[in-house]
């Protein structure tokens, strides 16, 4: 059986039960659904959640919804194929060495796309038949969080991104593109008059959206990224619009197809964003909808924006542990950290010599985005955040921060006030190895392996939702 966001949740339900809940109870897509997901946040819990009674637009229940699956690292190391345990630096490598080796997709017939089994085109689209996730008070309208595709109209190379969409009528939606690849193949069809053709993939397996979300070289096919890190061929089919010029995942729970016209700009947002803030109201393209086409009861995916989701899927970790342990041979993790919505960068490694933590810190740097590096011993596991504090509070002193004024960052963080640059803060928390440190403690290894905690505490107490 072809790998799909269905083979994904029988795996989640029997290697992390306690990762996964449903809701059967009906409930609208109308904040509703955000609200029982911040009860969990502020409860300090991120499972998955599967909505099975939602509301659509036209307030007609029975919808399936899925949010917060790549809120946890354990979920993301089984949607790449390792174990849950594996989900440190295995999961940093996997997805790093993913975007290096594009592997071949397979195209499939009609017949065989489950994508298929029921399609909607021209005047039968609406977009209200579908549980658009309204997410925050201020939000300029329900939004899509997930996967835009196009094709470089040059090269013929296939691009997917993450993209927001705003609901505006039952068949047109509102973009907001950041200038990146999906942006820059808009442009080149509107410099030739053209309409830049879309389609919008609502749910998939997990790696699939991981390779949408990965910042590749524009030369690089996403579809074939995620080839590598499904571990099989990605399945495509002709799209209903736009036939074999824009092929589509033919497991996909639900495609949305469309197109950007290269002349017309209108208000979007509000958006809840991944700061935590929302952005301001923009002039941005529009998509006109061609045709939906979906699975029988599709499960529609959505990200919980400004959530710990939005900023967790590892996009950049693997390339500033490229250059980082580049650097400093001793490198032994790096960690975006949930705390700093991107821009925290833990990293740990064996030190040699007392600068090489400024050295690993620097080569980091260079990726951009990081505003606080935190170089810690490989005796802390740079993805417990209370470890990596733990090291801060007991290896530092504030006298010895570095900070580096104009370092590439984001108008997007609030704090900002010039729209490329921000500030970096590089904290070296590695003991000294110029004075000696005293042992640390620690219960004899000895009776660590002799007792066992099931032995003495009850299954239940020793599970943490993450
Ligand atoms: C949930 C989510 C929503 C996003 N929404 C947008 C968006 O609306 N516009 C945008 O330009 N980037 C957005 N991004 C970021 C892009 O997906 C990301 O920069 C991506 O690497 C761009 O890929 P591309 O270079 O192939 O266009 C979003 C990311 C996530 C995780």
């Amino acid at each position: 059986m072809p790998k799909d966001l269905r083979t994904y949740l029988a795996d989640l339900e029997r290697e992390l039960p306690e990762e996964f809940v449903r809701v059967e109870r009906e409930i609208s897509a109308e904040f509703e659904v955000t609200a029982v997901l911040q009860h969990l946040d502020d409860a300090g819990r991120f499972p998955a959640v599967l909505f099975e009674n939602v509301r659509d637009l036209s307030g007609r229940p029975g919808h399936r919804a899925l949010m917060n699956v790549v809120a946890s690292r354990r979920r993301i190391a089984l949607a790449v194929g390792l174990r849950p345990d594996q989900y440190r630096t295995e999961v940093t490598h996997r997805i790093a060495s993913a975007g290096n080796e594009p592997r071949p997709t397979v195209t499939v017939p009609r017949s065989d796309a489950p994508v298929k089994e029921f399609v909607f085109i021209g005047k039968d689209v609406d977009l209200r038949n579908f549980p658009i996730i309204r997410q925050h008070e201020m939000d300029g309208g329900p939004f899509f969080t997930m996967n835009m595709i196009n094709v470089d109209p040059e090269t013929g190379t296939y691009n997917g991104a993450f993209q927001r969409l705003m609901y505006r009528s039952p068949n047109e939606t509102g973009t907001c593109m950041a200038p990146f690849d999906t942006y820059a193949i808009y442009k080149r069809y509107q410099a030739m008059g053209k309409a830049c053709p879309i389609a919008y993939v609502m749910g998939h397996h997990p790696a699939f959206e991981l390779a949408m979300g990965m910042r590749l070289p524009f030369t690089t096919s996403e579809y074939e990224v995620a080839s590598n890190l499904m571990g099989e061929p990605l399945r495509l089919v002709e799209s209903e619009t736009f036939a074999d010029k824009l092929l589509v995942p033919a497991d996909a729970e639900m495609v949305i197809e469309g197109y950007m016209p290269p002349d017309v700009m209108k208000a979007e947002g509000p958006f809840g964003e991944w700061s935590g803030y929302y952005s301001g109201q923009r002039q941005g393209e529009i998509v006109k909808v061609t045709a939906i086409t979906h699975r029988a009861d599709p499960i529609l995916r959505t990200i919980f924006a400004g959530h710990r989701e939005h900023t967790s899927l590892g996009g950049w970790e693997g390339e500033i542990f490229r250059r980082a342990s580049q650097a400093v041979p001793g490198v032994r993790a790096v960690s975006v950290a949930p705390s700093g919505v991107g821009m925290h960068v833990y990293i740990s490694l064996k030190k040699r010599v007392d600068g090489d933590p400024k050295a690993a810190a620097l080569a980091a740097a260079s990726v951009g985005f990081a505003k606080l590096i935190i170089v810690v011993d490989d005796d802390i596991d740079v993805f417990q955040e209370e470890q990596v504090w733990w090291a801060v509070a007991v290896r530092f002193q504030a006298h010895d921060i570095d900070v580096i004024r104009g370092v590439k960052g984001s108008i997007i963080d609030p704090s900002n006030i010039h729209p490329t640059a921000h500030s970096l803060a590089i904290i070296d928390a590695t003991e000294a190895k110029s004075r000696p440190f005293p042992t640390r403690l620690r219960v004899p290894e000895k009776v660590l392996q002799r007792i066992k905690l099931e032995d003495y505490v009850p299954g239940r107490d020793r599970v943490k939702v993450s």
